[in-house]
């Protein structure tokens, strides 16, 4: 199932204290924040004045017994005190104007001076995650699904912008918009004007509340049928070969149609519940501003207050419900938004389970043994696939481990390489035992050839020197003449440019594992890890490699896993791993004369290519 918990659960606390998390952030941009809410409180001003003029130019116009040479002078008595051009109607259009312009004007630098803030926070945050998923272990990313992550992320960077946006920006103004409002009609107009407008403001909310957190598991319900037809269709798209194969298009349509008839219906529930929320609050609005109107109509006509009041009422009214019909949707996606980024902060809380002790030291690899002492490993605590494992690698010299699929071949890899720690046992290398080693240089020393091998998308001389970047272009030859890959690369209308599609799927098992093999040279690290690294070729390509190989590691310390036993003849020893155990060690000659598994192996083998 899809990450469901990604949408808003109405039972889903809020935690507010993630606003704390976001705040060293804000502080590098102090003075920017402090510019934009000035622009903030600059633009509510413009818009809690625009009423007044509006209130005035009308009563300036409606006085009933004006001659045409009044008209041009007010004659209200709070404006005395400004000067005569200020109160002419032209000059009143024009302050109009101008507060319309810097209502607008001002919004728009709040915003652009902020946006700044919301994106250096986004990049922040962005790298630190990216930073951490590369820390997090191997099972972690095993286990994860890599789209599904990906979407976290973006969420969670999405719901930091929107919660700056709309928190610091949008929901506060406007509840202290609503507060002055409120209280500029309490004070000029008295207590029925103040009280409608507030009672109606409260029940709004509360309507939009209750509604929103009602609708929460349909929105929900479309969202997940949106992200399931996304999935399958993804899923299926990806899958294009294996559906051809089987001819399987009308049956992968019937399911994909499945899904979207899904989500059709969870639109359509969802749409007749935002219709009712958006009905209800109608309702509120127009029953609010109805009997506001007829009171000021009544106080009108009882001359207690003037046509401009009316208008100013109105218009007042007006610049409080449009903010107000957002406040529904904001709530919501604020939810949303908090959720989504306490995902990602979770993420960034998860700790790898391996990491570098405070005393881990650098390693020096060179001319030193390689240790495995009594070594347990187990991936899951039911099932033991390393049961004490002990070997040494000389320097300079080869070890081979053989064995059938699954013996634990490649675990023991993966443990040198420390991207698992031993149940039980040591790994070391010289006096270094593993934990003591960083992680950095344990890896910057060993270089490795690995079973399956995945490329980036990109071209085959960019795949190549991601084994050292700083390589010079004739390291680059040279790993590619040993590695064999040179007649392939020639044969290629772009040579070296040629894009090897994603995960290098353009490639051949066998091209694969020699850009591999030529990345490992390049490094040129002291201990050399070959696991199958010869198994996708064929037996020509593979008696030049390992040719390549052989020389190769007669200047490094080599770890060669192979399951064809004449690929390691040559080895100054092998190990024989039988269900999690060394069955038998000892060179090819010496295991040859024990009759005994390796015998066994060999002679399977003999046979199998004396029929070939
Ligand atoms: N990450 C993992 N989680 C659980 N089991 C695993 C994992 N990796 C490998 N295994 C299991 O461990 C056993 C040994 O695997 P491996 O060392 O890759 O064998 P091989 O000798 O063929 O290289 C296999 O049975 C495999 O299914
Ligand atoms: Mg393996």
């Amino acid at each position: 199932m899809r990450s469901t918990g990604l949408t808003a659960d109405p039972h889903h606390k809020i935690k507010w204290d993630i606003l704390n998390q976001l705040r060293p952030y804000f502080s590098e941009f102090k003075w920017r924040i402090l510019f934009a809410l000035l622009f903030l409180i600059l633009a509510k001003i413009s818009a809690i004045i625009m009423p007044f003029i509006l209130k005035i130019i009308v009563d300036s116009l409606t006085q009933t017994d004006s001659s045409p040479e009044q008209l041009t002078t007010l004659t209200q008595s709070n404006l005395d005190l400004l000067p005569y051009w200020a109160v002419t109607p032209v000059a009143l259009v024009l302050a109009y104007g101008f507060f319309r312009f810097s209502n607008v004007m001002f919004g728009e630098l709040r915003d652009t001076l902020f946006s700044r803030v919301t994106e250096r926070t986004i990049r922040r945050l962005s790298l630190r995650v990216f930073q951490h998923l590369h820390a997090l272990d191997v099972d972690f990313h095993l286990n994860r699904r890599t789209g599904g992550l990906a979407r976290d992320i973006e969420r969670g960077t999405g719901g930091i912008s929107f919660i700056m946006r709309f928190m610091v920006f949008n929901i506060i103004p406007t509840l202290i918009e609503i507060s002055l409002v409120v209280g500029i009609l309490l004070v000029n107009y008295g207590i029925a004007f103040g009280s409608v407008t507030l009672i109606s403001i409260v029940s709004y909310i509360a309507f939009s509340i209750y509604t929103t957190n009602w609708r929460n598991k349909y929105v929900r319900a479309a969202n997940e049928a949106d992200s399931n037809s996304n999935t399958k269709a993804i899923d299926s798209l990806l899958n294009y070969e294996t559906v051809k194969l089987f001819t399987n298009e009308e049956h992968e349509c019937q399911r994909y149609d499945e899904n979207l008839k899904t989500w059709e219906n969870a639109k359509r529930v969802n749409r007749l519940t935002l219709f009712a929320l958006n009905c209800g609050q109608a309702l509120i609005i127009s029953t609010a501003i109805t009997i506001l109107m007829y009171l000021a109509v009544q106080q009108i006509i009882s001359h207690q207050i003037t046509v401009g009041d009316f208008v100013l009422i109105n218009a007042f009214m007006m610049q409080l419900f449009l903010p107000l019909n957002f406040l529904g949707f904001i709530y919501r996606e604020i939810r949303v938004a908090f959720i989504n980024v306490e995902k990602m902060l979770v993420l960034l809380a998860r700790k790898p389970k391996i990491i570098d002790t405070p005393d881990s030291q650098p390693l020096s690899a060179y001319n030193q043994p390689v240790h495995f002492k009594d070594v347990h490993f187990n991936y899951h605590a039911n099932r033991q696939i390393l049961k004490g494992v002990s070997f040494t690698i000389l320097p300079r010299q080869t070890l081979a481990i053989v064995g059938s699929s699954g013996a634990g071949k490649s675990t023991i890899v993966k443990l040198l390489l420390r991207f698992y720690d031993p149940t039980e046992g040591v790994i070391q290398i010289g006096e270094q035992s593993l934990p003591g080693i960083t992680q950095k240089s344990l890896r910057e020393n060993i270089g490795i050839v690995p079973q399956d091998t995945v490329l980036f998308n990109d071209t085959l001389l960019e795949n190549i020197r991601y084994g050292k970047p700083m390589a010079t272009d004739e390291e680059i030859q040279r790993a590619i003449k040993m590695a064999h890959i040179d007649e392939f690369i020639d044969q290629l209308p772009e040579g070296l440019n040629t894009l090897v599609g994603e995960r290098g799927l353009k490639l051949s098992g066998g091209e694969k594992q020699r850009v591999a093999i030529a990345r490992a040279l390049l490094k040129r690290p002291p201990i050399l890890l070959f696991d199958e690294a010869t198994s996708s070729l064929d037996s020509r390509s593979e008696a030049a490699i390992l040719e390549a190989i052989d020389e190769i590691s007669s200047h490094y310390t080599s770890l060669v896993i192979a399951h064809r036993l004449s690929t390691v003849v040559n080895a100054d020893k092998i190990i024989v791993l039988d269900k999690g155990k060394i069955a038998e060690s000892g060179d090819h000659l010496s295991l040859l004369a024990r009759k005994g598994l390796y015998h066994e192996l060999w002679t399977a083998q003999q046979k199998n290519t004396e029929k070939e």
